[in-house]
C-alpha cells in the first residue's frame, strides 16, 4: 500500500528535500505553507502524487483547518513532519522578531502538532485503523528542532527558546503516548548548521546540505527513531553545552 507523508514548511530547505526524498522512496506527499506557487513546482517534479495545502501556521485556527482538509484529501497519512520555522538576528531585541518566531515556533508548531495526534489517534479508533496490519504505526509525528535548543542565544533568545519548546514539547507527547493505545512514533530532529535561505548564504562550520540532512531524516523516520541530531557530529555540541558552565558558554557566545 503506497505511504502518505505531510510536510508542513515544504516550500524550501529541509522540508523540500525531505518531501524530495520521501516521494523518491514511493511515498505520496502533502505539501503545506505558505507559498503556493513553490509548493505547487516542487509537487509537479515528485515521481509520487503530490497534494498542496497553503497556510500561515500562525492562523493557527485555518492553519488547523487546512491541515484536517489535506489529510483527509490525501489516500493515506502515515506520517507528518512539521518543520516550518522562522528565526531572525534580533540583538535590539525587539519585539516583532521575537512575537514572529514565538508565533510560528511555538504556537504553530504545537496547532500542527496536535491536529496530527487527534488524526493519527482518531483513525487508530476507526475501522480502518483497527483492520490495520500488525506492527504497522498509527502514526509517526517528526518535529524538526535545532542544536539551538541546547543554549542560550544572546542575538535570537527565542529562535533558541522555541526550540527548546519543541524538544519538550515532543518528549511530552512522548510519554502520553506510552499510556494511550494508538501506537504513535514521535520522532525529535535536532539539525545542526543546514545550507537553507535561514542559513542566508554564509559559509558555517559543520554545514550540511538540505540532501544530507533529508537522508538522515529520512533514515531515523525508518529506524522509528525518538531523537536524532543532524548531522551526528552536532551532538558534540549538544553535550559540550550541557557540561559547560553558564559563565563559559557566555564567553563563547557574546
Ligand atoms: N537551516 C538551519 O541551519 C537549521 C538548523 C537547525 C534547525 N533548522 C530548522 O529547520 C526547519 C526548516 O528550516 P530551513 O532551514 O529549511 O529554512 P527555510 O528554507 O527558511 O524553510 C522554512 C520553511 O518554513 C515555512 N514557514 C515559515 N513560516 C511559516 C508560516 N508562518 N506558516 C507556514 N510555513 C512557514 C517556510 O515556508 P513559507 O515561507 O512558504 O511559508 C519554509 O517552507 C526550521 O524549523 C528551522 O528552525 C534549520
Amino acid at each position: 500500500m503506497t505511504r502518505g507523508a505531510i510536510v508542513v514548511g515544504a516550500s524550501s530547505g529541509i522540508g523540500e528535500a525531505l518531501a524530495r526524498r520521501l516521494a523518491a522512496d514511493g511515498y505520496e506527499v502533502g505539501l503545506a505553507a505558505r507559498r503556493t506557487d513553490r509548493l505547487r513546482a516542487i509537487g509537479e517534479a515528485l515521481p509520487t502524487r503530490a497534494y498542496v495545502a497553503t497556510m500561515d501556521v500562525t492562523e493557527t485556527r485555518t492553519a488547523r483547518e487546512a491541515f484536517f482538509e489535506l489529510a483527509d484529501a490525501m489516500d493515506r497519512v502515515d506520517l507528518v513532519v512539521v518543520s516550518a520555522g522562522t528565526g531572525a538576528l534580533n540583538r535590539d531585541l525587539e519585539w516583532g522578531p521575537e512575537r514572529e518566531t514565538i508565533a510560528v515556533n511555538v504556537d504553530g508548531f504545537t496547532a500542527i502538532a496536535t491536529a496530527a495526534i487527534e488524526f493519527f489517534e482518531e483513525r487508530a479508533g476507526s475501522e480502518a485503523g483497527r483492520d490495520a496490519p500488525d506492527g504497522d504505526l498509527d502514526g509517526h509525528l517528526v518535529g524538526i528542532s535545532s542544536v539551538a535548543s541546547r543554549f542560550g542565544n544572546p542575538g535570537a533568545p527565542a529562535y533558541n527558546a522555541s526550540k527548546a519548546f519543541v524538544n519538550n514539547y515532543l518528549r511530552g507527547l512522548r510519554h502520553r503516548q506510552h499510556a494511550r493505545s494508538a501506537d504513535i512514533a514521535i520522532t525529535t530532529v535536532e539539525p545542526g548548521f543546514v545550507d537553507t535561505d535561514m542559513a542566508m548564504g554564509e559559509n558555517l562550520f559543520w554545514m550540511a546540505s538540505p540532501e544530507t540532512a533529508a537522508a538522515q531524516i529520512h533514515r531515523a523516520i525508518e529506524n522509528r527513531r525518538r531523537h536524532v541530531y543532524v548531522t551526528r557530529r552536532w551532538r558534540l555540541i549538544a553535550w559540550l553545552f550541557a557540561l559547560l558552565p553558564e559563565s563559559i558558554a557566555r564567553r563563547l557566545l557574546t
